[in-house]
């Protein structure tokens, strides 16, 4: 996007340490912060649950609790600047489908956590906006490796899709949700629940 200098930080997410250190590490190269894009996921197997209770405790490290400590730690910064914090979330945080269940517990997690902190921000009247994504199914290598043969639904261009999360957060949107219909998706949840899990149990195969 024209940027005349980029900086890295490594860290890995699956260790509880390094959020923060990376968020500090941030900080100190950049000398603040104006926008966080929280948007790392871990891998999960797209298949029936198979009992992997330690799976789940893994993800939550790397797709809920890394979020929430760097949130944290970029909190304080962002109200020096009056910035933007944006969270990456799913329609399987919203709504759930069958083999997803680790994925989904997650960022129903992400969801519950931010959708508070956006309550009390608010409440607070801060100049941090928290800006919460909510995403269908992005043509991502990853996604559509997983999901093939499984599924014919349509994806959405991942380019697309990263410009419209930049754009919610500049706008300071406390919701967003791409494809469009996606917001539909979820006026509709609880309207008809017997026909909504029908069509769901019906879009993928067994
Ligand atoms: C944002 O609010 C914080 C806390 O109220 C304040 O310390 C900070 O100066 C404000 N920043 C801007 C850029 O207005
Ligand atoms: C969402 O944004 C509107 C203003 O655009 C604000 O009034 C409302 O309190 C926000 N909701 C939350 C949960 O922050
Ligand atoms: C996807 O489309 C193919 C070809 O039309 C069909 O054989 C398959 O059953 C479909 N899968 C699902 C999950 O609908």
């Amino acid at each position: 996007m024209g940027a005349q200098k980029a900086l890295y930080v490594t860290g890995d997410m699956s260790q509880s340490s390094d959020p923060e250190r990376v968020v500090r590490m941030a900080v100190e190269q950049l000398g603040g912060l104006d926008i966080l894009v929280l948007n790392h996921i871990g891998s999960t197997p797209f298949a029936m649950w198979n009992g992997d209770g330690d799976h789940v405790r893994e993800l939550m490290q790397l797709n809920f609790l890394s979020y929430v400590n760097m949130a944290s730690a970029a909190l304080p910064v962002l109200e020096q600047s009056a910035g933007s914090m944006i969270v990456v979330s799913s329609l399987l945080g919203k709504i759930t489908t069958p083999f997803v269940g680790p994925y989904a517990a997650t960022k129903f997690a992400v969801n519950g956590f931010f959708g508070s902190m956006q309550h009390e921000l608010a409440m607070q009247r801060s100049n941090v906006s928290l800006t919460i994504t909510t995403l269908g199914l992005i043509d991502t290598d990853s996604a559509m490796d997983k999901i093939r043969g499984y599924t014919n639904m349509t994806a959405y261009p991942a380019s697309d899709a990263a410009l419209h999360i930049i754009k919610a957060g500049a706008t300071h949107q406390n919701e967003s949700f791409y494809p469009g219909y996606i917001y539909f998706a979820c006026l509709c949840r609880d309207w008809f629940p017997f026909f909504r899990d029908i069509i769901i149990q019906n879009s993928y195969t067994y």
